[in-house]
């Protein structure tokens, strides 16, 4: 079984990410395949200064082998050292249908937040289509605001086999339920967009004093508080251990806890479910080769499998 992912080198690596992503991912390295990029082609719809573009995908690299991104058994590659993967996102083009892309989420999403109504951005999906097909991608494990584009890449598929035979696998998204929305500081969806996020290898006085910033309501400390939509629970509940978890969610419920307090157990919890992630990616750091030779050597593997889908897909539309 082949398995796919790619993750933007957009901005620093969040916890929204890691459980939304790169956890499920990172296990799912035991059943299968595995391919996982730094989508860097992607992240130019939005990132347009190019040390950072280089920084973050660097960084991104670093923190997906520390959080346990094995090269002995995966694929680790950069998406643009892959660029036969824009040929196939502009033959994907011929047959997807303007509506198609028009539905989208993510574009309506990005451009009513002020981002420019660009064509690579409408275009993104076709060019997440084309990530995955290329590489005959099984499953593909996301969180649950990429579903879309899986819908998405499944039609596009659908239609090149409709036109030239059967030329595509068809891919199922893996979307695990438990962590499919992380929650954020304000209590939304946890996303670089909406400025809400805890970032897993900040320093402890900076994980801590976001952790302390989460909006909490005005419950006396000795009341119960809600535990619907409770952020810090929510948070807690993927970094605590069940009996831990339990605890603090009796003390949401009994009230004589204050909010300070609770956020103080998970800061606790998450710098604590983190220090191995962390020794490790000091380990990494402190060899300075290490993630480029990682990187180029997925690069040659990922080539090899693009090209013989290559092959196949030129041969079917008669170039
Ligand atoms: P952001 O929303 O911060 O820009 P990205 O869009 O770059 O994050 O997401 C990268 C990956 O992390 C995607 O697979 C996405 O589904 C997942 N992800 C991001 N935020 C969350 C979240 N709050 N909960 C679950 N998964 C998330
Ligand atoms: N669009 C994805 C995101 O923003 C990143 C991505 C690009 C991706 N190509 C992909 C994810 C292919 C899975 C498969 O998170």
């Amino acid at each position: 079984m082949r398995i796919l992912s790619g993750i933007q080198p957009s901005g620093t690596l969040h916890l929204g990410n890691y459980f939304g992503m790169m956890k499920p991912a990172i296990e799912l390295q035991e059943k299968g395949d595995a391919y996982y990029f730094i989508a860097d082609l992607h992240a130019l719809t939005t990132v347009r200064d190019p040390a950072a573009l280089r920084t973050h995908g660097r960084e991104l690299a670093v923190d997906f082998l520390a959080c346990g991104l094995d090269p002995a058994r995966s694929v680790f590659f950069r998406q643009s050292d892959v660029p036969t993967v824009t040929e196939l996102a502009w033959i994907l083009s011929t047959v997807t249908p303007m509506g198609l892309l028009e539905r989208c989420h993510s574009f309506k999403d990005k451009t009513a937040r002020g981002l420019g109504a660009t064509h690579g951005l409408f275009a993104y999906p076709v060019l997440m289509a084309a990530d995955i097909l290329i590489y005959d991608s099984d499953l593909v494990p996301v969180g649950r605001d990429q579903k879309q584009h899986l819908e998405v890449t499944r039609d596009i598929a659908i239609k090149i086999n409709e036109i030239y035979g059967d030329v595509f696998k068809l891919p199922e998204p893996s979307i695990r339920e438990d962590t499919a929305i992380v929650p954020g500081l304000d209590g939304s969806k946890m996303s670089k967009s909406y400025d809400n996020t805890i970032e897993i290898f900040a320093p402890e006085n900076v994980l801590k004093k976001k952790v302390m910033g989460i909006k909490t309501d005005s419950t006396p400390v000795e009341s119960p508080k809600p535990v619907e939509n409770s952020s810090i629970l929510g948070l807690y509940k993927l970094v605590a251990s069940e009996s831990d978890y339990r605890s603090m969610e009796s003390d949401f419920l009994n009230g004589g806890v204050g909010y300070g307090d609770l956020k103080k157990r998970l800061f606790g919890g998450i710098w604590e479910f983190f220090a191995g992630q962390r020794a490790r990616r000091e380990e990494i750091l402190a060899d300075s080769g290490l993630v480029n030779r990682v990187l180029d050597e997925g690069a040659i593997k990922a080539r090899e499998t693009a090209d013989k889908v290559m092959t196949r897909v030129r041969k079917a539309v008669g170039l």
